[in-house]
């Protein structure tokens, strides 16, 4: 059964939590879509996580459109949603020509970030299901820092998230939030909400892939750690080169032979 936007919806009403998590390439879609992850997210992340970016700000649509293409082909059932990068929907008119592009290489939805009701209603006119992101917002924020800590951040948050909702927005990641303000935006709002780094109370989760198999440098209070990539990977590669460098590898197991009576031919060659 494919996953849809009326399938989040109920696991909100159930009260079942939304997983999500996003995804840069085809052998890891097919990892996460086999795992029946419900959100398979292409997200700008790409570029600091992948491409050796310094910022989200430098991701292009055609950065998008390649990684796009490559999670489209592993995913089957998950809901695929791809970012939508920096200045890509600085007018309405612009978002809706991209977002079609998004729509035509394989996602069943696209995010963007930030109060753009504007957008996201004629997106949404157009038949084309957006997700937000409010809180911690790494197009438009240059430091990364907790949103939403007083009263009348807390109120500004919940009053974009209203009116992105009022929009025809579809789901809302809430990024940076204290779990009080994540918890009881998330209670009030009839669309699902999905958090990173809000806490235990969001509809959902999301985490960037690379933070949980261990891939990156960083420690983050947010993250958890599910596997070691780094290590292994290292150690791997480390194996290989010493094997290798000692003859090991190749091993016999590890050849094929030419038959006698062609090998017989072919050394008369020489
Ligand atoms: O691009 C990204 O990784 C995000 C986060 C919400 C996970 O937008």
């Amino acid at each position: 059964m494919k996953k849809t936007i009326d399938f989040m919806m109920d696991k909100k009403k159930a009260g079942q939590k939304i997983t999500m998590l996003t995804c840069y390439d085809y052998p890891t879609a097919v990892i996460q879509e086999n795992a029946g992850i419900d959100i398979i997210f292409v997200g700008d992340s790409v570029g600091t996580n992948m491409l050796g970016y310094k910022s989200a700000t430098e991701v292009t649509l055609e950065d998008m459109l390649h990684h796009l293409k490559a999670v489209r082909r592993g995913v089957e059932k998950a809901l695929l949603v791809a970012d939508m990068p920096y200045r890509s929907y600085e007018t309405k008119e612009i978002a809706l020509k991209n977002a079609q592009l998004f729509i035509e290489a394989g996602a069943d939805a696209v995010k963007l970030e930030g109060r753009e009701e504007k957008v996201v209603e004629y997106l949404t006119k157009n038949n084309i299901d957006v997700i937000g992101h409010i809180g911690f917002t790494p197009q438009t924020h240059e430091k990364v820092s907790m949103q939403g800590k007083t009263f009348e951040q807390g109120k500004e948050l919940y009053e974009s998230a209203l009116s992105l909702q009022t929009s025809g927005l579809k789901l809302l990641v809430l990024e940076m939030v204290p779990e009080e303000v994540a918890g009881l935006i998330s209670e009030y709002l009839m669309i699902p909400t999905i958090g990173i780094a809000a806490g235990r109370y969001c509809d959902g989760q999301v985490q960037v892939i690379n933070d949980l198999l261990g891939m990156t440098q960083r420690k983050l209070v947010h993250v958890k750690e599910y596997a070691d990539y780094k290590n292994s990977t290292f150690e791997a590669v480390q194996k290989y080169k010493d094997e290798v460098e000692n003859r090991i590898f190749p091993h016999e197991n590890n050849v094929r032979n030419m038959d006698a009576d062609e090998l017989h031919e072919f050394k008369a060659l020489f």
